[in-house]
């Protein structure tokens, strides 16, 4: 316990204790998924501070939005290099909280990072344009302009990204911001305001709120005639109840819910490259990213051999703590989540499913507390719960199929509609399906399909709205029309 406490000191955090405070009745603790220990406390904020951040989110509205564009741009790149500069604290502080291993911690602050320089880049080219108008004596003119003060609830399985990604567009479009991070990961998004502080963005534009009586704040977000838009990343379960909520003030929304990613695999397959693709959207997060493949559809001839590749690959993951060097795998985020993982995991073996793992090579059998233990299970069937719901967890699940039209099938045999992933070295099936799965993202090929140029987002219930490319930008403007007449 006494090391994470000795490793959050830095300068990023200002109101956090790293002893336990004698009285904890206004405080929460921040706890490491690898021991369930807490190791920080942090002022429990409800209600009362939400409303203070709205307001002061909208005291800052008109001067921010009246900012220059490319002074805008300057601070926001200000920002991207500050926390570029200060990643390997911002890294420790995420593997902390978070528990994901280092190294996947530091390439999520520069995922966070090329947001913010993405939109910073994106800020001054907000164009509008002129229309012919019907009636020769006028004329039409189209602008965009921000939509006002936007608030967030951003999720604890990338507490950087997350919150950068959506910030990131705001304040370029012009908007102010009020965040309310994921309990669980506070540290990230604390760390991220004081480097905004630091890069010069004036108070009231990006407000945080951290506290553990979630559902009290979020009904202040969503409910309050100040803020004009909301956006969510996190489960459909919620996302459908925070929609609710926001149709009283009749809000503009952006939901990246949750997802049930296929990733097809076509006998003519390149195995290797498409076994590489798999272990990276499979694992990535130990498997707790609404991308993370959930469902491996695998064309006949080839599912008994890259099966067993998979399954060596699989079981020399290396699972451990995220701070120990090595690591591959780290815990889940709670003793719950990897509960429900383990319960997916015997409910298929139940069903028929078999574990495929090689139980001999694994680098230690992990599977209490936070610990899930990666797994290959074959003779998955679409119907199991294993293959409906949201996985969250590093079990790859293989289900077999005969032909493209069958693939198609079951890949679209969901409720969601976030990511989907399909290989084959034939080019006019790449097209034929691609266009037919009915997701939001579709990886050809391709397994790394998250970068800030990519309009991120969903279809059917996993959401709707984007998140970074110029797409990501409008989802933070309103398009005004003036009519000009008397020519
Ligand atoms: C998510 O899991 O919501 C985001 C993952 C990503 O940006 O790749």
């Amino acid at each position: 316990m006494a090391l994470p406490s000795a490793l959050v000191k830095t300068q990023l955090i200002k109101s956090c204790w790293l002893e336990q405070p004698d009285d904890t009745s206004h405080c929460f603790a921040v706890t490491d998924p690898a021991t369930n220990q807490a190791f920080a406390w942090l002022p429990e904020q409800s209600e009362t501070e939400t409303l203070a951040a709205i307001d002061r989110a909208t005291e800052a509205f008109t001067q921010w939005r009246d900012t220059p564009a490319r002074k805008r741009a300057e601070l926001l790149f200000r920002w991207a290099t500050l926390v570029r500069e200060y990643k390997q604290e911002l890294a420790m502080l995420l593997t902390l909280e978070q528990g994901k291993p280092l190294s996947e911690a530091l390439g999520e602050i520069e995922y966070g990072a090329s947001y913010l320089h993405w939109f910073s880049e994106e800020a001054p080219r907000v164009y509008g344009s002129t229309i012919p108008a019907i009636d020769g004596s006028k004329r039409i003119f189209v602008t965009k302009q921000p939509v006002g003060v936007v608030a967030a609830i951003t999720p604890w399985n990338f507490p950087n990204a997350m919150l950068a990604r959506k910030a990131g567009a705001a304040l370029a479009a012009g908007c102010t911001f009020v965040a309310k991070p994921a309990q669980e990961t506070p540290l990230s998004a604390y760390a991220l305001q004081r480097l905004a502080t630091m890069a010069g963005i004036p108070e009231g534009v990006f407000e945080l709120v951290c506290g553990s009586d979630s559902a009290a704040i979020g009904q202040v977000l969503t409910t309050h005639k100040a803020i004009a838009k909301f956006s969510f990343t996190g489960s459909t379960k919620v996302g459908r109840l925070l929609a609710g909520q926001c149709s009283s003030t009749v809000k503009r929304l952006s939901l990246e819910l949750g997802g049930n990613a296929p990733f097809i695999v076509f006998n003519d397959t390149d195995v290797q490259q498409a076994l590489d693709g798999l272990m990276l959207a499979k694992f990535r997060n130990a498997g707790q990213t609404c991308v993370c493949v959930n469902r491996v559809l695998v064309q006949q001839e080839i599912y008994d051999e890259f099966a067993k590749r998979l399954a060596k690959r699989v079981s020399a993951l290396k699972v451990g703590p995220g701070i120990t060097k090595g690591t591959e795998i780290g815990p889940l985020i709670h003793a719950r989540a990897a509960a429900n993982v383990n319960g997916l995991v015997a409910d298929a073996l139940a069903a028929g499913a078999h574990d495929i793992t090689l139980a001999s090579e694994t680098a230690g059998n992990k599977s209490e507390g936070n610990w899930v233990q990666p797994r290959v299970l074959t003779q998955v069937t679409n119907d199991m719960a294993i293959a409906q719901q949201e996985i969250f967890g590093p079990i790859a699940a293989l289900i077999p199929f005969t032909h493209e039209a069958e693939a198609v099938s079951l890949a679209n045999d969901t409720e969601y509609g976030l990511a989907s992933y399909v290989y084959t070295r034939d080019n006019a099936q790449l097209w034929r399906v691609a266009e037919q799965l009915e997701f939001g993202m579709v990886g050809m090929n391709d397994a790394a399909i998250s970068n800030p140029a990519a309009p991120f987002g969903g279809v059917k219930q996993s959401g709707y709205g984007r998140e970074g490319s110029q797409y990501g930008l409008d989802d933070y403007l309103d398009i005004k029309y003036m009519s000009m007449g008397g020519l």
